[in-house]
């Protein structure tokens, strides 16, 4: 059957199409970022400024997902390119301290009271896995607990429980089900190094957990001799010291990435000097390093994304993803498609069924997704392919209506194809 979405983005796509069949020749599906590969192929995009992206076809986007929540502040945002540039031109990365590790570590170490000190990596996954050696080093234990469909990070350990399932090393429990995991906990805690959690599920589908739980969970954690680890990469942008600060929530250990990094590749893992003396050179306990880890131009680029995501900025993303949420909302109720809307802060997710699934992993409107995604993409509005939106400090009400406008046009493509 031939789909007059699919075909319109092929007829706009050609040069992407080229780019990818290229990238096919040399990497495994042409691309080394699953989020960033969807079915037929691609983007490949050329540029990024504020709130727009530019494909190598020349097609504008207004970008609605801002690379999975790290750009918080948009493309290229002036005091960033300007103090990264100036950086840049003095070195990228020396085998020896800087000053903007120490800069930005104090900003986050002042935000973040749970995190008396910080240790930097290169990508929220490595925070994970150093979080995980940190728990398996401190309690003599292997396994972690984590929620299904939690995710953490590109780690075996984690992956399996993103998926669904449970693996070797991995236990699971239902998310924001407290009971399931004190469950876990009594029956297997022994064996359990530490309990991974997100205040929000991210990539799950922008799914809050209750207070009570995630103090509740920390709680048997504690019980059970394992550590309690909050994975803060996404939340961080939900308020300036974190989730935990507006849950009054003390993590053993907290890990960081995304927005820390200014749009470069980040990570750190924070948590207090008792647990984190186990790196200190003095008295090592693990050896960890990384070519890369803390190096200059990610630190005064982090410096300046943290210290400009402000409480007023924070909200006003809030209020923006509010409207977004009714308008959508509408707009598919005009369109005859049934939209529910899981919305956090600065996110959403969108899934075209009467009710939110568990996950996005789980969900039943699969076909309608993609479909809308391509369609959006067509008319110039770029979001993630499982329908997870992402504002950032520079959009505006006025690019939250022309998202509105763009988003009908894909909902009434939509319509008349799926009819
Ligand atoms: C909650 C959470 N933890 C960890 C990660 C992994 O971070 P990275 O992609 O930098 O490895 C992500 C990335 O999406 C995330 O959302």
């Amino acid at each position: 059957m031939v789909s007059p979405i699919h075909e319109t983005y092929l007829a706009r796509t050609s040069k992407s199409a080229a780019a990818h069949a290229q990238a096919q020749q040399v990497m495994p599906g042409g691309t080394s970022r699953q989020a960033g590969y969807w079915a037929p192929y691609p983007l490949t995009i050329g540029r990024g400024e504020g709130v727009h992206l530019w494909d190598i076809d020349g097609h504008r986007y207004l970008d609605l997902i801002n690379n999975y929540t790290s750009m918080v502040h948009g493309h290229a945002y002036p005091a960033i390119v300007e103090a990264a540039g100036q950086c840049i031109r003095r070195g990228t990365g020396w085998p020896a301290g800087n000053e903007a590790q120490c800069r930005l570590a104090a900003q986050l170490v002042d935000r973040v009271p749970a995190a008396e000190q910080i240790r930097f990596t290169n990508s929220g996954t490595e925070a994970g896995a150093l979080a995980l050696t940190i728990a398996r080093v401190v309690t003599g234990r292997r396994k972690l607990l984590m929620a299904r469909y939690g995710y953490h990070g590109s780690l075996p350990e984690f992956e399996t429980g993103s998926s669904g399932h449970e693996g070797p090393v991995t236990r699971l429990a239902r998310f924001d089900n407290l009971e399931d995991f004190e469950a876990v906990l009594d029956a297997h805690g022994d064996e359990i190094a530490a309990v991974f959690l997100e205040p929000v599920l991210g990539s799950g589908g922008v799914r809050p957990a209750s207070k009570e739980f995630l103090l509740g969970v920390k709680k048997a954690a504690q019980k059970a001799g394992a550590l309690f680890v909050l994975d803060e990469v996404l939340s961080f942008r939900f308020a300036t010291g974190g989730c935990q600060a507006d849950i009054g929530l003390a993590p053993d250990l907290t890990m960081f990435g995304k927005l820390i990094g200014g749009g470069f590749p980040v990570g750190a893992v924070g948590g207090s000097r008792e647990l984190l003396k186990i790196f200190d050179p003095a008295d090592m306990k693990i050896f960890h390093t990384g070519t890369f880890n803390a190096n200059p131009v990610t630190m005064t680029a982090g410096e300046i994304s943290v210290r400009e995501l402000t409480g007023p900025r924070i909200s006003a993303m809030t209020e923006l993803c509010e409207i977004l949420k009714n308008e959508l909302t509408q707009a598919a109720a005009a369109h005859g498609l049934p939209l529910s809307i899981n919305h956090y802060g600065s996110c959403l997710n969108l899934y075209f069924s009467e009710s939110v699934p568990e996950s996005s992993i789980v969900r039943e409107d699969q076909q309608t997704i993609g479909l809308f995604h391509l369609a959006a993409l067509n008319h110039g509005l770029f979001l993630a392919p499982r329908g997870m939106i992402a504002v950032s400090t520079v959009t505006t009400h006025e690019h939250i209506a022309q998202a509105v406008e763009l988003a009908g046009l894909a909902m009434q493509d939509v319509a008349a194809e799926i009819g």
